[in-house]
Formats: structure tokens, sequence, C-alpha cells
């Protein structure tokens, strides 16, 4: 049964439990946006221990984009008619509709499956239903169920919803026969509207996590969704949406908003209008954004986290005055920017984390660019075309990836706080006494597949808390014999693929 209607699924294998009361017990998976019960599946792969569950992906596609697992209460306790039931929580079979005949309905399985229990609350999941097998399946579960445990739906998800090509949008006051729904997941239909204000009725006092993902929706019309009133998560991923209106969320505490793999090339400057006081995450991957869109953002004094990859933003502006006080995580990761100014970081002082691989910098130089990021921890400039990288500044610097540029030395200056450093596929040609000198923090240091012939005897003096060390694929001929000798934490060092034809190294000599 389980497996059945787990597409997501598809493309992991392997069972592995590691611990067997495992299977004591029902599991809800809760994975990207369906989920299904699984304790018989062989098609996942589950390591178990007491706390924690971890399922892993086999496939890279479709990509795996959140687990989650649940251990509800043994069977027993499940969700039923009386307290040791095993009978389904919504009908198994449902009538297939048709002329109103009492004597003569045929019943088919219904595509609607509820799984929970008390204390986890129901999650229902339709795949492949129609509306009204949704109506009905609702319906059921309002009759059967007393007042109380109404409250336990947690989540309805529903995956490729059967509608006619004329049906633009799930009907109207579909929800009011149940009205307490904590999460409403939709995926994979045809739909091409989110509704209309009515559309949501009953969910105003539960609905606090809404994603209506890999449809046809095309715009957000203001207020649609405004009586939500506890709404704090929007997903809205994989759809057509080219524009938002003007405080198209307003009157929703939004904390989340999810808008990646959409069509925008462009917001107005009140798109967002509304959210100035929530907003914490903002997803905007996969759009058409040429401009860094300063004017919709400004606003947004809560937001932490921005996530701009993949789109052709060439430059990152400065209006003089927005200060992005809390933003900590800023992912401009396969853009199109060429060039960083020293006004480039100036909205966001505050910093932490900065994806910025897979542009077209070719030479960072200003040493004024970065020291408007003394916070940050992680900065990533890997798959570039860097010639030149001045990292002054970066006073807090713990991860730095420079890998696939086309470095010719490292300047690292007094990032004292460097703890990775991933410099590989480059064009560094030696590494002198000086390279390492102030990077006395360094634990992991990637320079294979440069072109490093030499490497001065007091190079590694002060990395005293290296453990990994990669050299492989280099030009180096020999390895000076007191190189290693301060590095005592070395765990790992890789020297293959070079020319080496002399270690340098004194066989050691015991006592036999
Ligand atoms: C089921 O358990 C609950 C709480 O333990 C109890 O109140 C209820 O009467 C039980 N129902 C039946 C049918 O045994
Ligand atoms: C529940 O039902 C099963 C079989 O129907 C029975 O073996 C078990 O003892 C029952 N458990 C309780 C707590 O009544
Ligand atoms: C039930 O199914 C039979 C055969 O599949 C069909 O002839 C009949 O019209 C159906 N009845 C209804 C009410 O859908
Ligand atoms: C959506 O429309 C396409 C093309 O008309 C069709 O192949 C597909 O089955 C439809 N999907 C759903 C969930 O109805
Ligand atoms: C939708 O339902 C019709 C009739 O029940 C069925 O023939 C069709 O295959 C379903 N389409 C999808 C995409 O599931
Ligand atoms: C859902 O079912 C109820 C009861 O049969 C009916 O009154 C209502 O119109 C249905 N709603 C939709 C949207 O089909
Ligand atoms: C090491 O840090 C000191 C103090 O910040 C600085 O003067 C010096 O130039 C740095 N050395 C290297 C090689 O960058
Ligand atoms: C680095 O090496 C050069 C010569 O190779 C030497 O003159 C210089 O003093 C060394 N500097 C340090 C900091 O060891």
């Amino acid at each position: 049964m389980s497996t059945k209607y787990c597409h997501r699924f598809q493309n992991i294998n392997t069972v592995c439990a590691r611990n067997h009361r495992l299977f004591n017990y029902r599991f809800i998976i809760y994975l990207s946006y369906i989920f299904c019960l699984s304790t018989t599946s062989t098609s996942i792969s589950i390591m178990a221990n007491d706390q924690f569950l971890i399922a892993q992906s086999s496939s890279s596609s479709p990509p795996l984009q959140s687990i989650m697992l649940a251990r509800t209460l043994p069977l027993v306790q499940s969700y039923g008619d009386d307290n040791n039931s095993t009978t389904p929580i919504c009908p198994l079979y449902i009538d297939s509709g048709g002329n109103g005949d009492d004597h003569n309905h045929n019943m088919t399985l219904n595509p609607c499956h509820c799984y929970g229990s008390i204390i986890m609350g129901i999650f229902i999941e339709c795949t492949g239903a129609n509306i009204r097998q949704i109506n009905h399946t609702l319906n059921h579960l309002r009759s059967s169920h007393s007042q109380q445990s109404k409250s336990a739906v947690h989540s309805l998800s529903i995956y490729r919803l059967n509608t006619s090509s004329s049906t633009p949008s799930l009907p109207d006051h579909l929800f009011n026969s149940f009205t307490l729904i904590n999460e409403l997941h939709i995926s994979s239909t045809n739909l091409t509207r989110i509704g209309t204000i009515q559309t949501y009725n009953g969910l105003e006092e539960s609905l606090n996590s809404l994603s209506f993902v890999d449809s046809q929706i095309s715009m957000i019309p203001k207020s649609t969704l405004s009586k939500l009133t506890r709404l704090k998560s929007l997903d809205l991923q994989s759809n057509h949406i080219s524009n938002l209106d003007s405080y198209a969320f307003y009157g929703i505490p939004l904390r989340a908003l999810n808008l990646q793999n959409n069509r925008i090339k462009n917001l107005q400057e009140f798109a967002f209008g509304g959210l100035e006081n929530t907003l914490e995450e903002l997803i905007l991957n996969a759009n058409l954004f040429e401009h860094f869109p300063l004017f919709a953002l400004r606003r947004l004094r809560k937001l932490a986290t921005l996530k701009l990859q993949n789109n052709q933003i060439n430059q990152i502006p400065d209006d003089g005055f927005t200060r992005f006080t809390v933003l900590e995580t800023l992912d401009l990761q396969s853009n199109h920017i060429r060039h960083l100014n020293s006004r480039s970081f100036m909205t966001m002082p505050k910093l932490k984390i900065l994806y910025c691989s897979n542009n077209l910098l070719t030479v960072v130089s200003d040493s004024s660019i970065f020291q408007q990021l003394p916070l940050l921890e992680t900065l990533d400039l890997s798959l570039n075309r860097l010639r030149v990288v001045n990292l002054d500044g970066l006073e807090s610097i713990r991860t730095l990836d420079l890998s696939y540029n086309h470095l010719h030395d490292l300047r690292l200056q007094s990032l004292t706080g460097l703890r990775e450093l991933f410099a590989s596929n480059n064009n560094i040609l030696q590494l002198v006494n000086e390279t390492f000198m102030n990077t006395t923090n360094l634990e992991v240091l990637y320079l294979q597949h440069n072109a490093i012939h030499s490497i001065n005897y007091n190079t590694f003096y002060h990395l005293q808390q290296l453990r990994i060390l990669d050299l492989s694929f280099n030009q180096l001929r020999r390895l000076h014999q007191s190189l290693f000798k301060n590095t005592n934490l070395l765990q790992s060092l890789y020297l293959d693929n070079n020319l080496i034809d002399d270690m340098g190294i004194e066989p050691v000599m015991t006592d036999s």
C-alpha cells in the first residue's frame, strides 16, 4: 500500500534500518510536498538511532528538498473509532458518483489516505483525486469524529489534482467543512489560479503553512490570501508567476516566502508591502531578475535570508541609505556579476554568509569591498574568473572558497580566523613562507589541481591546526624534509599525481 502512493520515493533505494525497533511504530515520512506512510517499503533508506532518522536519496533527480520522519504512536493508538482499531480514518472506498441511483453505486478506491493519531494529528494525502473525492473525504472526517478530534488535522496534501482543463482553481468553500487544517500542500496540478477570497474560507484560524507548487499559477491577486491571518509560510515554487501586485501578501504575517522557479523579472516597490515586520526568509532563485530588486526589498527589516541564485543579476546597487540590518545570508550564486566595488555590500553590513560562485568576476581589487563585511564567516567565490582577489577586511572569515578561478598566488593577509580554504583548480605556482603566515587556525587546505612547483620549507610552519592538506595534481618534484615539522595534527595528506621522486624523508630506524 505504501509505496504506491509515494511518488517522490522513486529514486530512493535500499532499506537500512539499524534500529529494529523502528518497525514497531508507524512512521510518517514527509518529503517535499507529500508524505506517505511506510513501515514495509523496500524503497526507502532509513538510518535510525533513537533520536535521528535520515533518509537518503540515491539519485539527484528529482531533488530531495526536505525530509522529515516523524514517529507516530503504535498502531494500537491510531486514530480510529475505538482505541484498538486498525480501521482506516478515511473511507477506503468511495462512491464513484454518477446518476444518483442509491441502489447501484459503483464504489472505487478512495485516492485520499489518512494517517496519524490523536496526538500527532491526522495527515491526509490525496493523489490523483478529484475535487469531489477530496470533499467527500473531508466530509467523512468531519462527521465521524468529535469536535475535539476535529482540531487534529495536521496536514492535507493534494498531489496531481484531477481537474478538467477548464477548471482554473479550487472551488470556493471546499474547506468549510473542515475548519482546522494546519498545513495545506498542493502540488503538480494544472490549476492556473490560486483561488478567490472564498477558497480558503474556514482556514483563517488554523492554516500556518501553504504550498501551492508545481502548477500554472500566473498571478497572486491582492487580498486573495489576506484572511489567512496565521499563515507563516507560503511556498509558490515552480509556477508561472511573472508579476506580483503591490501588497499581494498584505495582511498575512508571513515569515517565509518561496517564489523560486517562476518568471519574475521585476518587482514593484510594494510587492512585499505588508511584510515589513515579519518576513525573514525570501527565496527568489531561478527567476528572470536582471537587477538586484533593492526597491522591493529595502523595507523588509526582518529579512535574514535572501536567495537570488540563478538569475541574471549583474550588480548589487546601493541607494545610499538602505541597511538590511539583520540580513545574514545572501545567495547570489549563478548570476552575471562582473564587478564588485566599495559600495556593493554597503546595504548589508551584517552578512555572515555570502555565496557568489559561478559569476563573471575577474578582478576584486578594491581593499574596501570586503571591509563592509566585518562579520562575514563564509565566502564562496568559486567558479568565477578571478585573477586577483583582495581579501582585506574579512576579519571573521572562517570558510573561504576560491576554487575554480584563475589565481596565480594566494594573498591571505591577516585572515587569522580562517579554518577552511578551498583553492583547488587555479593556477597557483608556488607557496612561499609568507603565504600562510597569519592563518594560524587553518584546519583544511585544498590546493589540488594547481601548478605548484615549489613550496618553501617554512610554508606550513604556522599551521599547527592543519588536519587535511591536498596537494595532489600539482608539479611538485620534492618536498623539504622539515616542511611538516610543525603540523602535528595532520591526518590526511594528498600528494598523488605530482612529479615527486624523492620524498626527502629519512627512513625511521626502529629497534627490532
Ligand atoms: C479510548 O481512550 C480514551 C483515553 O484513553 C478514553 O477516554 C476512551 O474512552 C477510549 N475509548 C474507547 C472506545 O475505549
Ligand atoms: C488490540 O487488538 C489486537 C487484535 O485485534 C489484540 O491482539 C490486542 O490485544 C488488542 N490490544 C488492546 C490494548 O486491547
Ligand atoms: C457501474 O459500473 C458498470 C460497469 O463498469 C457500469 O455499466 C455502470 O454504468 C456503473 N454505474 C454507475 C452508477 O456508475
Ligand atoms: C495537466 O495537463 C496535461 C496536458 O493537458 C495532462 O497531460 C496532465 O495529465 C494534466 N495533469 C493533471 C494532474 O491533470
Ligand atoms: C482523471 O480522472 C479520470 C476519470 O476518473 C481518469 O480517466 C483520468 O485518468 C484521471 N486523470 C489523471 C491525470 O489522473
Ligand atoms: C462538498 O460536499 C458538501 C456535502 O455533500 C456539499 O454541500 C458541498 O457543496 C460540496 N462542496 C464542494 C466544493 O463540492
Ligand atoms: C600578517 O598580519 C600582519 C598584521 O595584520 C600584517 O602586517 C602582515 O602584512 C601580514 N602578513 C602577511 C604575509 O599577509
Ligand atoms: C622567508 O624566506 C626568505 C628567504 O627565502 C627570508 O628572507 C625571510 O626572512 C623569510 N620570512 C619568514 C617570515 O620566515
